[in-house]
């Protein structure tokens, strides 16, 4: 059995991970060991087997022994000890969910159910690192896939609504606790069925204004707001989060020397774990509508096309739907008014399941079959 090392485990992604990887009984194929970087000798969580006591994070030489290790630590623990042990002569498999080594050239994007065909392709040049996507990218791809296959599409823009989740859980609680916030100011003069709407209005905006609103995560409100920037800066009015669209949705379809330009506005909005984008794609020739569902919703088990109408839309096209599910829902599928290559789609998928967990999971099976 190969011996797998998990580090992070304990996090946000790591424990979707963990219970992903016990729903599906992966925990059954191989010696797990888990990592840590705060309780050296401790205790390992319960898994259905022994496990060992957990190991240092930080030893290159417990890290050594191990065939593959799964990484969740985050982007600063990658940096720090993966040059490391690559140096000390390590020669296993490192699957990661954190950026930092996403863009290298030894390095392959790991999305199986879109890019398989490149997952085995670097597994038989001899590449040893797998990465997690960005998950807008991820999200993105599992839900049109069947036209990014098809060679369909010319450009596309992306226009997205991203969860707190994705800026990290302490950002979840403090949309929550922002969220507790304009209620609070606003309680009594709901109750009461008299009161003016534009009186409420004027304390929910006067709280959110008042420098006690916590905004130590996010900087600013997101409850009864929105944020349109994610991550950094790039200096040429780009966030990078919106560069990823492009240069990760190439590298993932091994396509990054012919590349299909994907760019657009990331936004952050008040929902708790779905990413959702509203695309706008320019295809190469003017395809049926009814082609187009058929190829995204043949192309993977997740995807699935709802019908362009309200109630469907309602009922299935919505983070309330499809929070902690696999399901990457994908409709307001029709031909823009700009011609019939124009098409409108938006999707919703769960950035901690497609986003992050799930591909690091069905990369380990890979590498076991
Ligand atoms: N960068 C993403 C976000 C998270 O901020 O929503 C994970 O890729």
């Amino acid at each position: 059995m190969k011996r797998v090392g998990l580090v992070g485990w304990r996090g946000m992604v790591g424990s979707v991970l963990m219970q992903r990887m016990s729903e599906e009984n992966d925990f059954a194929l191989i010696e797990p060991v888990f990592f840590t970087t705060s309780n050296v000798g401790g205790k390992g969580p319960d898994i259905g087997v022994d496990v060992p006591p957990l190991k240092d994070a930080s030893s290159i030489d417990k890290l050594k022994a191990l065939d593959i290790i799964i990484s969740c630590q985050g982007g600063d623990y990658t940096n720090d000890v993966f040059p490391r042990l690559r140096a000390a002569g390590w020669n296993g498999y490192w699957i990661d969910a954190a950026s930092a080594l996403r863009m290298k050239d030894d390095a392959i994007i790991i999305l199986d159910p879109v890019n398989l065909d490149v997952i085995k392709r670097g597994l038989a040049a001899g590449v040893k690192n797998y990465i997690g996507g960005n998950c807008t990218v991820s999200l993105m791809l599992m839900a049109l896939g069947g036209l990014f296959k098809a060679d369909e599409i010319e450009w596309m823009t992306s226009m997205t609504y991203q969860a707190a989740s994705g800026a990290g859980a302490q950002n979840m609680r403090e949309l929550l606790n922002q969220m507790g916030e304009v209620h609070r100011v606003a309680k009594s003069l709901l109750e009461d069925p008299a009161s003016a709407i534009l009186d409420i209005d004027r304390e929910v905006a006067g709280i959110l204004r008042d420098e006690s609103f916590p905004t130590d995560n996010f900087s600013v409100p997101l409850a009864g707001s929105l944020i349109p920037w994610i991550d950094k800066d790039l200096g040429n009015g780009q966030s990078k989060e919106e560069w990823k669209g492009e240069a990760e949705t190439n590298k993932i379809l091994g396509r990054s020397g012919k590349p299909v330009p994907v760019d657009g506005l990331c936004v952050r909005v008040g929902a708790m774990r779905c990413h959702s984008q509203a695309l706008t794609i320019k295809l190469k020739r003017d395809i049926p509508l009814d082609e187009i569902e058929g190829m995204l919703a043949v192309h993977n088990d997740w995807a699935k096309v709802v019908p362009n109408q309200r109630d469907a839309t309602l009922r299935e096209l919505t983070p309330v739907k499809v929070t902690g599910t696999l399901s990457v829902p994908v409709g307001r599928l029709r031909k823009l008014s700009m011609g019939n290559q124009y098409l409108s789609a938006f999707t919703v998928g769960d950035q901690l399941l497609w986003g992050a967990a799930e591909p690091l999971r069905r990369m380990l099976r890979v590498l076991l079959n």
